[in-house]
């Protein structure tokens, strides 16, 4: 996880090194939103906009707490989200970390194609999922108490079918050198 943390923050910063102009982020269930302490972007504001959505009021006072203005704490479920009537704008990168282990195929795969259709053209979505040959599993379930949806890399790919075909570019499957966390990268066609 700390290294899931570490990827993403290292991905903001690529994207705002590399892109002409301020990426603007939405972070899906960010949690205490960890990976903006570890990003150089986050932390200097090279970045138009980080929304950091989460269902926990909780997570998000904590994020209010420690984050630069740059990051806009959002009160939002999934349900909201995939609501007709909610509106954030587009995205140049959407990601979410520790969350589809929770989610059924049926609302990962409509919550990936929203979000999907977030994105402006050119925008990348990133979305993980632990694998099932995680090797603390056992560990995980006994002692954290967590009961996840394990998926491989296809599987993970497939949440992906409701996408808008034609407006994607590439998607690119990894995971991790332990073999815990799986990692799919949805890359929207530019205009
Ligand atoms: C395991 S934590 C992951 C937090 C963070 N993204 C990370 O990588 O450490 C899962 C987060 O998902 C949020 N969450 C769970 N179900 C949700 C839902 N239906 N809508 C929005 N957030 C949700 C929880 O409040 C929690 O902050």
């Amino acid at each position: 996880m700390r290294h899931r943390r570490d990827l993403i923050a290292y991905r903001i910063d690529q994207l705002a090194e590399r892109q002409p102009g301020k990426p603007r982020v939405l972070s899906v269930a960010c949690g205490h939103f960890r990976e903006g302490r570890m990003s150089v972007a986050v932390q200097t504001g090279h970045l138009e906009e980080v929304v950091a959505l989460d269902a926990d009021p909780e997570s998000l006072t904590e994020v209010a707490a420690s984050s630069p203005a740059v990051v806009t704490p959002c009160e939002m479920s999934v349900r909201g989200l995939l609501s007709k009537n909610t509106d954030l704008g587009s995205f140049d990168f959407i990601y979410s970390a520790g969350l589809y282990d929770y989610l059924e195929d049926r609302l990962a795969t409509a919550l990936t194609a929203r979000l999907f259709a977030m994105l402006r053209p050119g925008g990348k979505l990133l979305f993980c999922n632990f694998l099932p040959d995680t090797p603390d599993i056992g560990y995980m379930e006994t002692f954290m108490g967590w009961e996840l949806i394990y998926r491989n890399l296809g599987e993970i790919v497939k949440l992906t079918a409701d996408c808008d075909p034609s407006a994607m570019a590439a998607t690119h499957r990894y995971q991790d050198g332990f073999g815990s966390v799986g990692y799919v990268e949805v890359v929207k066609a530019a205009e």
